[in-house]
């Protein structure tokens, strides 16, 4: 497998929830009950002190392929992959995380927003991107317009899309997954809302396969 090929890693999965997890005993219901809704991949955000802790749980969770989220620097991408992540998603485009992900074997996919973006990308030798934040910088529309001069680039839209706008995107051809937060919020977690978080999966995972 190549450092960027994540849709290898992903096979078939096209429902990405990313998960904001403050609590690392949460880790092991939230999996459960992503894996009882259909997902088969999900992507924990290095946005909380124990994001690495939550990680290694879910990843030992045989139904989910897991990777490191929101990962900023290549510290992080390092603790993520010995965490168990199988691949790592930033929010934009960082030379250092992109080269220690490459080191480490493990697909990255940098945040690009223009045009310009994904060419550094693309001349890094990548071929797979998260067009971030989606919906705010223009949606399909955007989508539409960046992949037309870029053929064979994959895209993981993210950012403000929900049950309603996720099949607009995955209709694209150039789109690999779909990633987002209203599966599993920070509310349901703070609730114990396992099942809605199974639920709102199951919701999103059945219609992705329509
Ligand atoms: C991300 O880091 O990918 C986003 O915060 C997820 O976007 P959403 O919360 O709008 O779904």
């Amino acid at each position: 497998m190549t450092g960027t090929d994540l849709a290898g890693v992903l096979d078939g999965c096209r429902i990405m929830p990313v998960l904001t997890v403050p609590d690392p005993g949460t880790a092991a219901p939230l999996a459960d009950a992503l894996a009882a809704g259909g997902a088969r991949c999900a992507e924990v955000t290095f946005r909380t002190p124990d994001a690495a802790q939550v990680l290694k749980t879910m990843a030992a969770h045989r139904g989910l392929v897991v990777g490191a989220g929101t990962v900023l620097t290549a510290e992080q991408a390092e603790r993520g992959v010995a965490a168990g992540a199988r691949f790592v998603v930033s929010p934009g485009y960082d030379e250092d995380v992109v080269a220690r992900c490459r080191e480490l074997g493990v697909p990255v996919v940098p945040g690009i927003a223009t045009a310009t973006e994904l060419m550094r990308a693309l001349a890094a030798g990548l071929d797979t991107v998260k067009l971030f934040p989606a919906e705010p910088l223009g949606g399909v529309a955007l989508l539409r317009a960046l992949a037309a001069p870029f053929p064979g680039v994959r895209f993981v839209p993210t950012g403000g899309i929900g049950l309603d706008r996720m099949s607009d995107y995955l209709a694209h051809p150039a789109v690999l997954a779909v990633g987002g937060s209203w599966m599993a919020t920070p509310g349901h977690l703070e609730r114990g809302d396992f099942a809605g978080i199974r639920r709102l999966t199951a919701e999103a995972v059945e219609r992705s396969a329509r």
